[in-house]
C-alpha cells in the first residue's frame, strides 16, 4: 500500500492544478495562473500527435488535461504515489482513454524506451532523489524524447545552511507542513550524461504570488494565523523564495 502523501496546495488549490502557477500579465486568478504554468510546460514539450506523454507526480491531472486540449491523438499516462489524487483526476472529461498509475517516481513500472514526453511539475522535491527519478527517466524515455521538469531548488546559499541549526529549522517547519520533501537540499542538476539540458528557465519571480493564495490568507493581511503549520510552511517557503534563496527553475532536457 503505497504513502498517503499530503500536499498542502490540495487543499487551497481553487483549481485541478496542485502548483505555483506562472503569473504573466496583471489580473489573473489563480486558477488562470495556474493554466498559463501548464501551458508553458507543454510549449517546452513541443508536443506532436502520437506521442506518448507521461506525467509524473501527475497531481490531480491538470497537465495531461491541457496537453489533451492542445494535440490530438496522444497516449497520456499518469503517476502518482497517492491513489486519492488519482481517484480525483480519473473524474476529468478526457477526450481519450488515460492510463491512470499508482507508482513511485524512483521505479516506475514502465518499460524501457517507452515514451517520447516525460513531464514533472513541481513534484520532484517531493521524491526519495531526484538523481533516481532522473536515471529512470534516462531508462524510460526514447532517444531524442523530452523532459520538461518545474522544480524547486536550493541556491548555494541556502544548501550552505544544510545540517546547521538554522538549516534543521527551516527543514522541519516545511516538512510539518508541506509533506514529505525529502530532497530538500538536492543538487540542482544532476549531471547525467544521457541527457542534454535544452533549456532552463527561472521562473522564480513569475510564480511568487502564489504562496499568498496557499498561505490560506487575504494577501495584505500581515499577521499569520498561529498554530497553522501549512501556512508556516508556505510563509517559509515564499520568503526563501523572494530573497532567492529558493528558486523554481523550468527544464528541459533531450534524451541522446
Ligand atoms: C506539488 S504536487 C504537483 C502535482 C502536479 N504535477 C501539478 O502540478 O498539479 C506534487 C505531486 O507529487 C506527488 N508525489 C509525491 N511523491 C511522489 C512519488 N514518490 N512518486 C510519484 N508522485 C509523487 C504528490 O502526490 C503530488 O501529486
Amino acid at each position: 500500500m503505497p504513502a498517503i502523501v499530503y500536499n498542502p496546495v490540495l487543499d487551497r488549490s481553487e483549481g485541478r492544478a496542485l502548483h505555483l502557477g506562472f503569473w504573466r500579465g496583471e489580473g489573473l486568478s489563480l486558477v488562470e495562473a495556474q493554466r498559463a504554468l501548464d501551458r508553458e510546460v507543454l510549449e517546452a514539450a513541443g508536443l506532436v500527435p502520437g506521442a506518448v506523454v507521461v506525467d509524473v507526480g501527475c497531481g490531480l491531472g491538470s497537465t495531461l488535461w491541457e496537453a489533451a486540449q492542445r494535440v490530438a491523438d496522444l497516449e497520456l499516462i499518469g503517476i502518482n504515489l497517492d491513489e486519492d489524487q488519482l481517484r480525483r483526476a480519473k473524474e476529468l472529461p478526457f477526450p481519450q482513454a488515460v492510463r491512470w498509475i499508482c507508482a513511485d517516481a524512483c521505479v516506475l513500472p514502465l518499460p524501457d524506451a517507452s515514451c517520447t514526453t516525460m513531464l514533472c511539475v513541481e513534484a520532484a522535491f517531493h521524491f526519495s532523489s531526484r538523481r533516481k527519478f532522473l536515471e529512470e527517466v534516462v531508462r524510460v524515455l526514447r532517444p531524442g524524447g523530452r523532459l520538461v521538469m518545474t522544480d524547486l531548488v536550493p541556491n548555494p546559499a541556502l544548501r550552505a545552511l544544510k545540517g546547521t541549526p538554522v538549516g534543521r529549522e527551516i527543514e522541519r517547519r516545511v516538512q510539518a507542513g508541506a509533506g514529505p520533501w525529502p530532497d530538500f537540499w538536492g543538487e540542482e542538476a544532476a549531471e547525467i550524461l544521457e541527457l542534454e539540458m535544452l533549456q532552463e528557465d527561472d521562473l522564480s519571480a513569475a510564480t511568487l504570488p502564489s504562496w499568498q493564495h496557499f498561505l490560506g490568507r487575504k494577501p495584505d493581511a500581515d499577521v499569520q494565523l498561529p498554530g497553522d503549520p501549512i501556512a508556516d510552511a508556505c510563509h517559509q517557503l515564499g520568503a526563501l523564495q523572494a530573497v532567492g534563496f529558493l528558486k523554481v527553475i523550468l527544464r528541459v532536457w533531450k534524451r541522446r
